[in-house]
């Protein structure tokens, strides 16, 4: 499953009517709150063309059937299958190319902590590694307690801080494994809301660019 085509990455977009429409890139690691990853691509899709990245680990919790039609979900098979001679495309250059802003929710404890360490072994990885920082990338972590309270946490927000990328914090409460804490994935409304304001008023301030 190849990318087509791309426009350049100083096309203007328009998150208000006019324009072309906002090129959101969606990514799921392996939390259980990717079974509300169907639910974040529609609240998306919307209103903005959607491509998704899912790990091998979140897609034993992501429901295919709930992903709307018309949104591609890119796995790390398609990226070596897209892939056999020096001139082919390679699947993570042109999704960081095609897309004006990437979101990664959930995001488990195990790819934070990569993407603080530069580590780059899936497609998901690979497309933050090559990342052109100019563009932003949000965050929402969904993890046990426990893990969001390890002090690997903190060292590794502190990193991914420092790179530019948005944190959408997680939420107290009851979690997945009947254990009450922080560490719940922000609900995929909230998601896209935060997503959706921060490109109004970017376009507000007069960057209608977002790249
Ligand atoms: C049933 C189950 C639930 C899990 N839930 C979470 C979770 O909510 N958050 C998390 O960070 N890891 C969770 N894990 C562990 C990750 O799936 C594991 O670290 C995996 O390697 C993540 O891979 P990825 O980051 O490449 O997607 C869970 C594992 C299992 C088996």
């Amino acid at each position: 499953m190849a990318l087509t085509e791309h426009k350049t990455e100083t096309e203007s977009i328009q998150v208000n009517g006019g324009g072309r429409r906002p090129r959101i890139l969606l990514a799921a690691s392996g939390s259980v709150a990717a079974i509300k990853f169907g639910n974040l691509c529609h609240c998306f899709s919307e209103w903005a063309e959607v491509r998704a990245v899912a790990t091998k680990a979140s897609l034993c919790f992501i429901d295919r059937a709930s992903i709307p039609k018309d949104v591609l979900l890119y796995t790390d098979e398609d990226e070596w299958s897209s892939w056999s001679k020096i001139g082919d495309t390679v699947l993570h250059i042109e999704l960081r190319r095609w897309a004006d802003l990437m979101v990664i929710a959930p995001l488990s404890a195990n790819t934070l902590g990569k993407i603080a360490g530069g580590l780059c072994d899936n497609l998901l990885t690979c497309i933050v590694r090559a990342w052109d920082y100019s563009k932003p990338i949000f965050v929402a972590p969904a993890m046990n307690t426990f893990m969001w309270n390890n002090p690997f946490t903190e060292r590794h927000l502190v990193s991914i801080d420092e790179l530019g990328i948005s944190l959408i914090p997680p939420a107290t409460k009851r979690l997945a494994c009947g254990d009450y804490g922080n560490g719940a994935m922000a609900e995929p409304s909230l998601i896209y809301s935060t997503v959706r304001l921060f490109l109004e008023s970017r376009t507000q301030q007069g960057d209608a660019s977002v790249s």
